[in-house]
């Protein structure tokens, strides 16, 4: 890389890249933001204003196409998302883009496989996977804490849309009202799919899972009155990896609790531990540890080398966490070898899985994995 700095753009000036992703980047003396794109023009102005950025526009193509931007980050509404980053890595960047890449894993795969072609590295927005506490936790898992694995538990659920008064996305105005369609399992269930497959280090053998729609009518966001939705706001399934260990996964955005909502859980032959990020009290996450000598779960203080320059466990998890995740990005883009976390492969994967599960929710069986040899 020749230049001194990596220069990002970013697309997309709304809640997530203000509390998130710009100041991730602006927290990295490596990196600065140059320019901010946002289809409404004025929201791209006011971010500009506000974060102290160059350049703001409403012509994505045109900051795409520039040859003095190192990296497209993509914080757009997610039916954007492959046109964006398709269009990125054709021009050459290494990208982040939010979840998903693609609702079809196979899309999400091929934009992984251009990427690979040109020597670019890329990002999902897997936010989780980066906390401080999920990060130690593959570290005790790498110096073998837990022994063999056996069985992964992961949560990811939180009661922002219990109310049906909290107006939800429009998720597919055409979709069939009598088929359940996948609402939390994409949203919620993501990224602790992704810790799951991180932490096994194992892929899915097969799967099966149910869902259910609990709160059938609700606002949606630019209509009037409620609407019935038939989504899938709670849903549980089993796998069972290629490497023997069983999982299973549970994602609900209306079961009661704070955010994220994140629980993962690892037992093995040598011991256990439960990582909760769930914001309590002030603290974003904690992690607990076991062994068979030592049976009662402990709570371990995490390292400071796990926490971003300026970071500590009262920290928003939102910028904690992000800061960690655009930290580890320039890194892999500066280093240049081929080492690449929480990339659109692992993207593909996630999605593959997920698009499993919902086989299997709808022929109502196991679904076996790869979904495509
Ligand atoms: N990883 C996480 O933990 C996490 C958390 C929150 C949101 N997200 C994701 O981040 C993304 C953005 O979410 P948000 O809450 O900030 O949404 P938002 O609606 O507040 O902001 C999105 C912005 O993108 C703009 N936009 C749309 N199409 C564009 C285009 N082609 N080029 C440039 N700008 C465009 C919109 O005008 C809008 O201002 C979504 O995909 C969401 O799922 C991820």
């Amino acid at each position: 890389m020749s230049r001194s700095r990596l220069r990002v753009a970013v697309l997309g000036a709304g809640n997530w890249a203000y509390s998130a992703h710009i100041p991730g980047w602006q927290r990295d003396p490596r990196a600065e933001v140059v320019a901010i794109c946002d289809v409404e023009k004025e929201k791209a102005e006011e971010f500009a204003a506000h974060f102290n950025v160059p350049v703001a526009t409403d012509d994505w193509q045109a900051i795409v196409g520039r040859d003095d931007i190192d990296v497209i980050d993509i914080v757009t509404p997610s039916h954007t998302h492959f046109e964006l980053a398709w269009a990125a890595l054709e021009a050459g960047k290494h990208v982040l883009c939010e979840k998903p890449v693609a609702y079809d894993f196979r899309e999400t795969r091929r934009a992984a496989e251009l990427a690979r072609s040109k020597g670019l590295k890329t990002k999902l927005g897997f936010t989780f996977r980066y906390s401080p506490g999920v990060q130690y936790a593959r570290s005790l898992i790498d110096d073998g804490f837990i022994g063999t694995p056996f069985i992964f538990n992961g949560y990811e659920q939180n009661s922002q849309w219990l109310s049906p008064q909290t107006p939800l996305r429009q998720i597919n105005p055409d979709a069939d009202p009598n088929v359940i369609q996948t609402s939390s399992l994409e949203g919620y269930g993501a990224p602790v799919i992704d810790i799951s497959h991180w932490w096994v280090g194992a892929d899915y053998a097969r799967v099966v899972g149910t869902m259910r729609n609990f709160v059938p009518e609700r606002m949606v966001r630019g209509m009037s009155g409620l609407q019935r939705m038939n989504i899938d706001d709670g849903d549980i399934y089993l796998a069972e990896y290629t490497n023997g260990v069983l999982g299973s996964i549970q994602t609900s955005f209306v079961t009661i609790g704070n955010y994220p909502g994140i629980e993962a859980r690892l037992y093995g032959s040598e011991g256990a531990i439960i990582c909760r990020l769930v914001e309590e009290f002030g603290v974003a996450e904690t992690i607990k540890l076991a062994t068979p000598d030592g049976v009662e779960f402990k709570e371990m203080e995490i390292p400071q080398h796990f926490y971003p320059v300026g970071g500590h466990p009262r920290e928003s998890w939102r910028s904690l966490f992000y800061a960690n995740l655009v930290k580890d990005f320039i890194d892999e883009i500066l280093e240049g070898g081929e080492r690449n976390q929480g990339s659109f492969d692992d993207g593909a994967w996630v999605q593959e899985a997920i698009n499993a599960v919902e086989r299997s929710v709808h022929e109502r069986r196991w679904v076996d994995l790869p979904l495509e040899p």
